[in-house]
């Protein structure tokens, strides 16, 4: 769970700071003058973000942070200086020149959230910037590619435009269009669209849509807050008559989200719009364009009703051909009527929700209940919807249901009524239904706008005729964060196992970090994002999506009285005393999501900012645990549900809380320090040593059993490190006692699971940890890849044994919290660890085991590129490594002082910028900086 917490970790961590201050200290040159050396000519500073995102359209601030990386391929690379220019124009910039800023030549390796420094930035503007590194020679290198921002709409009072939109009759829901012709008179040199919706979206400017984003504004707790969105429309105005339209769907706003437990329309009845167009022209004057009453609106169109869960329905029939180009006739439209809203409207602070990929089906065939029915199968299981090809009559209806899984059946009796069919029992109340009416002219295509499902199969009735693979095409929809991660092994079901989870991240990954995307449910579960964040940090760049945005939502969702966080984020807990479900507060294991999420984010990203804009929320959220706890042992006031899904074997909730109360207080202690809080740092280590104590002395028996006993309650105190040094081995030789009884198989819950390899690993059990990941029978990790899942279950068990599935209502086929073992994976098979934050000291360790004999891992740091690829002979292991500038590492291989290692086929001790530390633990360890090693280790 924790990076440096391990025995061996603890002990490389201090290492690597004494290395760093040596390397620092002789300029990388450890070994002499003939080593290190000069910047290569493919150095130069690359990988620019603005407030955490590539060229973002919406800083939402007017003192953004700039960020880069160093390239380099040489070795023991690292920046000395940076100067920064931000220009008004590309052109300025491409001359070298920063007419807004010019940082001049500072001395320093930061390169990491560099706060504009500059005179005011205006809001609604674009700047371009670039930057230039100076090496550890003082080299001066070339300047960076040209990046960009733009500020945005910073303060409420720039909005000019009125909420407009359509009263709706209860019970029918279709969607308003807006819209409105305007002319220009000049050319136009930049236009921006700020536009953002109480409900969903799309903007459409002269017949074309505005972005490529999906279900904006995305989802928040409207009450306080919604997202503005920021689009370049420079290209779709032009000179003369045009015309801007939006349309308007459900979402979180009106529909349904979040456990469909009377929660439809808990934000506000009416989706409503509001869009503020800014034209630049070219002789330097400028207009903007505002929605108001002035628009003209009809819900007469052709989506009938959207919604998240039950899908949309489109009649093609009631298409409003031409409705957002200029020349439409608009007779026949009324006008809007404006709303208010008291909330904030912010600038989108994470990746935008979008199509990333699509996927043609593998197979399609005819159902056995239903003929004339067709199932096509697009072979992953995923978050988002199809794309309909399709020639029909006028009228003809289209049925699209989509489903994770075929009968139970499929497959054991082929011939049987429903085998091929799909199954649909574990959406509960959600319709995961599409429906279109076609027009009846030639190929029609739909997509829906304002839905989104999780499914991997669709069940498609209607079709006239019989349907080719290109009727169905899907689209991956998702939060678009940066992938970082790549893994594989030499074990096909571990690499299906990563794979698995890297599809869960992306299907859960969506404008919130769900829980799920196909039940009626998909919401922000705090444990289930707290769990997976370790894994998730490797797989994407999840900075943006979970630091700037959820926890945003997350202070959003602070009980301001008493610091306690909820269940989920953004809280659906809105009509408080009216709902059973939201009378009890945040959860052990859930709600402390606001003190693990932050620290996860500065230990993988090395930021602090992340630590200060939580800083309040965490200490206040530390505070409504200690007032329900007595003499340090929490209380019924600091709510549990146990360690949710685990396989009878039961824990202790109380000691799960205490657990946690520790766990999380010694991570506040070293965040306070981080931030230069050192009461506060001492405090909590002083409080998290009692609750350490106080765990000891109610739950650890003399003879070193814990609690009531679980595998649970011996992992997640190991893992954790809250166990006295004199209590680890005989709580890990319990844990192998209590895996053994269960024949070797794991029982554990959410909060368990991802403790159990860990804890035997880094307690002297690799062995036992990779027999246990590799297991292929139930209940295991690889069960699910053996029978075909192509994402992580919700259960253990979701589809059982027998084929049938779980007769709960609650079976999802696509949760991430079990994939929080990917962070496992990383550590150890790649052996990719943080010795601080950001990896700018990190530790390359693979720990082969399990009868792997190669695995590659990467990983795309915010200091560069980090890898780390062996093979291993039945004489030889080889390690490359890759390590990035303006960081240090320790390579460790293999092997005792007897055995030969060679880099780059020289004795490793004389390679250049590779310094031989010891050997430890079976392990010899080098100390080196940035660049490309290759080791090789002959056994003698
Ligand atoms: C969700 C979980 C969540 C849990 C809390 C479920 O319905 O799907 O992932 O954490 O409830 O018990």
């Amino acid at each position: 769970m924790k990076e440096k917490k391990t025995f061996r970790g603890l002990k490389l961590y201090k290492v690597s700071m004494v290395v760093l201050a040596v390397l620092l200290a002789v300029g990388f040159t450890a070994c002499g003058d003939d080593k290190g050396g000069a910047s290569s000519d493919t150095t130069v500073a690359t990988g620019l973000t603005v407030e955490h995102r590539v060229n973002p359209m919406s800083t939402g601030t007017l003192t953004p942070r700039l960020s880069w990386k160093m390239k380099s391929e040489g070795r023991g690379q690292y920046q000395s200086a940076y100067r920064v220019i931000v220009a008004s124009s590309e052109y300025i910039l491409s001359g070298g020149a920063g007419d807004v800023w010019d940082s001049g030549k500072i001395p320093s390796v930061q390169s990491l959230d560099v706060k504009y420094a500059g005179p005011a930035l205006e809001p609604q503007k674009t700047y371009y910037w670039k930057v230039k590194l100076w090496d550890q020679n003082d080299m001066e290198l070339d300047w960076t590619d040209a990046a960009y921002f733009h500020t945005g709409i910073v303060d409420q009072s720039e909005w000019q435009g009125q909420w407009i939109g359509l009263v709706q009759v209860p019970d029918v829901y279709p969607s308003p269009y807006l819209r409105k012709e305007f002319s220009l008179s000049g050319e136009v040199s930049r236009a921006y669209l700020y536009c953002t919706a109480l409900g969903v979206y799309e903007m459409y400017i002269n017949g074309e849509k505005a972005g490529k984003d999906e279900m904006a504004p995305g989802f928040t707790d409207y009450n306080k807050r919604v997202q503005y969105q920021t689009y370049d429309v420079t290209s779709l105005l032009k000179k003369g008559d045009n015309a801007i339209g939006g349309i308007l769907g459900a979402g979180w706003y009106t529909g349904e989200h979040a456990m469909n437990l009377g929660h439809l329309r808990v934000y506000g009845d009416n989706p409503c719009l509001l869009a503020q167009l800014k034209i630049e022209y070219k002789d330097g004057t400028s207009e903007t364009m505002v929605t108001d009453s002035t628009w003209k609106a009809t819900a007469d169109g052709p989506i009938s009703s959207t919604s998240n869960f039950d899908g949309e329905t489109y009649d093609a029939r009631k298409e409003l051909t031409g409705w957002d180009k200029p020349g439409y006739d608009d007779s026949a439209w009324g006008t809007p009527s404006t709303f208010s809203y008291s909330g904030a409207i912010a600038a989108q602070k994470d990746q935008p929700v979008q199509v990333i990929k699509e996927i043609e089906p593998v197979d399609f065939w005819e159902s056995g209940s239903k003929p004339g029915v067709y199932i096509f199968d697009l072979g992953q299981n995923f978050a988002g919807k199809v794309r309909l090809k399709i020639k029909g009559e006028a009228g003809q209806t289209v049925t699209l249901r989509h489903a994770e899984v075929l009968q139970p059946s499929y497959g054991k009796d082929p011939a049987g009524a429903a085998a091929n069919d799909i199954y649909v029992g574990n959406l509960r109340t959600a319709d995961a239904t599409d429906i279109y009416t076609l027009k009846g002219e030639g190929t029609e295509v739909y997509v829906p706008r304002f839905t989104y499902h999780g499914f991997r199969y669709v069940e498609a009735t209607g079709l006239s005729s019989s349907p080719s693979k290109d009727t169905i095409t899907g689209l991956v929809m998702t939060t678009n964060t940066p992938v970082t991660g790549t893994f594989t092994t030499s074990n096909e079901l571990v690499n299906q196992l990563q794979s698995n989870i890297e599809w869960s991240l992306r299907s859960n990954f969506f404008s919130v970090p769900t829980d799920c995307p196909q039940r009626d449910e998909r919401a922000g579960w705090t444990a289930d994002a707290q769990l997976f964040s370790p894994t998730a940090t490797y797989l994407v760049d999840a900075y943006a999506f979970l630091g700037d945005k959820w926890m945003q939502d997350m202070r959003d969702a602070q009980n301001s009285e008493t610091g306690e966080i909820p269940n989920i984020v953004p809280d659906t807990n809105l009509t408080p005393g009216t709902n059973e479900w939201n009378v009890k507060w945040g959860r052990v294991g859930w709600a402390d999501a606001v003190i693990i999420v932050p620290y996860v984010l500065w230990q993988r990203y090395g930021q602090t900012d992340v630590i200060t804009e939580n800083y309040q929320a965490m200490m206040d959220y530390i505070d409504s645990v200690s007032a329900a706890a007595v003499d340090y042992i929490p209380g019924d006031n600091y709510y549990a549900w146990g360690d949710h899904l685990n396989l009878d074997d039961e824990t202790d909730k109380t000691m799960l809380k205490t657990t946690y109360y520790a766990y999380v207080t010694g991570l506040m202690s070293e965040m306070a320090a981080a931030v230069g809080e050192e009461a506060d740092s001492q405090t909590m280590s002083e409080l998290s040593a009692a609750v350490k104590n106080a765990f000891g002395q109610h739950y650890v028996a003399p003879d070193g059993t814990i609690s009531t006993g679980s595998q649970t309650a011996y992992a997640l105190p190991l893992a954790t490190g809250i166990l006295d040094e004199s209590r680890r081995q005989s709580a890990v030789l319990n844990l192998k006692f209590r895996l053994a009884n269960n024949g070797g198989h794991l029982s554990t819950g959410f909060l368990g699971t991802p403790c159990l390899l860990p804890a035997l690993s880094d307690n002297g059990y690799l062995e036992e940890a990779y027999d246990l990941l590799l297991l292929e029978d139930y209940p295991s990790w690889l069960y699910p890849v053996t029978v075909g899942a192509t994402t992580m279950w919700e259960r253990w068990d979701s589809r059982k044994e027998d084929g049938s599935y779980q007769t709960t209502d609650m079976t999802s086929f696509n949760h991430y919290a079990y994939g929080a073992v990917g962070d496992w994976m990383y550590r150890n098979i790649a052996g990719i660890r943080a010795d601080s934050p950001g990896f700018r000291e990190l530790t390359i360790m693979p720990r082969p085991g399990g009868g792997l004999t190669s695995a590659k891992g990467t990983l795309e740091s915010v200091y560069g590129l980090i890898s780390s690829e062996w093979a291993e002979t039945a004489s030889s292991f080889t390690l490359s490594v890759t390590v990035p500038p303006n960081t240090t590492a320790t390579v460790c291989v293999p092997g005792d002082g007897n055995d030969s290692v060679t880099e780059g086929g020289v004795p490793a001790a004389d390679s250049e910028g590779v310094t031989e530390l010891d050997a430890v633990d079976g392990y010899r360890r080098f100390s080196v900086g940035s660049g490309s090693y290759s080791f090789t280790v002959v056994s003698q």
